[in-house]
């Protein structure tokens, strides 16, 4: 059955109505751009075909009722608007994620004043790094802004998750997961410009590679936690150079000047963090100038450069993750591998050629069993539309 009318079928059993709509928001991948979105650097993601569906009715009452497909055992979960407030969010499980969407309307001026009774189900595999949790909030978000007649573009909308994520779920991200849940277009990336949000669309139809998905099946723990100190530490670095030189955040740097001025910051491993954070950002804006004139050899390369930084300086990538990365470097056909999202576990991206993807999948699966003991995952995938009403 299509996942659009499993959730509105699923819909009408359990509220006994049909819904007022049903939604889609994709989950991405980042293809280049790490850690460089909350340091006002260049992020390069697409949307994916995979995401989160949702079937949604607006009450007349302040009720709040959630079910999700994925959680059957949770039941429909009831709360109200009033308790909508991020001091919930730690005992709320999955439901901070649109009770804290729910919020963001009211603090931004949107008010929502009536409860809704909402029915998702998601196909993004749990703890992947494929933003689940950005998929939820854009889907929410979008559902609120039709219902309650509300005149926001897909940007605002992509703002408010990041804010919910922000203020409600305690997780200093930032915004390219929503962005790219949002924005996203069938067959294109999406450059962006994290400190203008300004963006253009790249066609990312290779006539004979693949973007190729390996999911490491592990997620090491604390990840909000290390996420948030690496945030913190780039903030810090900024600081320091803001003393030597007037810049408004480490994506205004070239290398050069980061190698000229690194002297004011104050701490070996502060350097590398903001290192790699400028680093990451220049290999971000040559690569789609890469892509743009068809070298898809040095978009590879630039690829690999960014693992072995988010690896050595970033430290963001784990045991796991490298196996896969540094044994598909290894496999013919291999144009890039690095891993993608915040890290600690999670996924890691490639471009393989079209005549290699099987010779790829067979690779990478065995020599991972071998070294880890664990069966990896692989999706060949296509980028998809953003955020919308189906
Ligand atoms: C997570 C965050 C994003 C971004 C990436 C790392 O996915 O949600 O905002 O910082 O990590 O690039």
């Amino acid at each position: 059955m299509e996942y659009s009318n499993l959730v509105k079928e699923k819909f009408v059993e359990l509220f006994g109505e049909q819904p007022d709509g049903v939604y889609f928001a994709p989950g991405r991948v980042n293809l280049i751009g790490e850690h460089t979105d909350y340091n006002g650097g260049h992020v390069f993601p697409c949307a994916l075909t995979i995401g989160t569906y949702g079937a949604v009715r607006k009450r007349d009452d302040n009720k709040l009722r959630f079910y999700s497909i994925n959680f059957e055992k949770a039941g429909v979960i009831e709360t109200t608007l009033e308790e909508c407030v991020p001091a919930n969010a730690a005992k709320d499980g999955w439901t901070a994620y649109p009770k804290g969407v729910v919020w963001t309307f009211g603090k931004k001026g949107n008010p929502i004043d009536k409860g809704i009774d909402v029915v998702i189900y998601g196909n993004i595999p749990n703890g992947s790094g494929l933003s689940s949790s950005a998929s939820l909030e854009v889907l929410i978000g979008t559902m609120l802004r039709d219902l309650f007649g509300y005149e926001l573009s897909m940007v605002d909308i992509a703002l408010y998750g990041q804010y919910s994520e922000n203020n409600y779920n305690g997780m200093n991200c930032g915004i390219m997961d929503q962005f790219a849940s949002a924005m996203g277009k069938k067959d294109n990336a999406i450059f962006l410009d994290c400190a203008t949000l300004n963006y253009e669309y790249a066609p990312m139809v290779l006539p004979d590679a693949k973007i190729v998905i390996t999911n490491s099946k592990v997620k090491h723990s604390l990840v909000d936690s290390a996420y948030n100190e690496r945030r913190s530490s780039c903030e810090k670095a900024l600081e320091e150079l803001q003393a030597v030189i007037g810049i408004k955040t480490l994506g205004d740097l070239s290398e050069e000047e980061f190698e000229q001025y690194k002297i004011a910051i104050k701490d070996e491993v502060r350097v590398k963090r903001a290192k790699h954070a400028v680093y990451e950002n220049q290999r971000t804006i040559r690569a789609v100038e890469a892509l743009k004139n068809s070298d898809i050899e040095e978009f590879g390369k630039l690829m690999n450069a960014s693992h072995v930084s988010l690896r050595d300086d970033y430290e963001t990538s784990c045991e796991e993750c490298d196996i896969l990365a540094e044994t598909a470097w290894t496999i013919p056909g291999v144009i890039g591998s690095r891993i993608t999202g915040g890290g600690f576990g999670g996924c890691v991206v490639s471009l393989v050629k079209n005549d290699s993807v099987d010779l790829f999948k067979e690779k990478i699966t065995a020599i991972y069993k071998e070294k880890t003991g664990i069966d990896c995952e692989i999706y060949v995938v296509d980028c998809g539309d953003g955020a919308g009403r189906i």
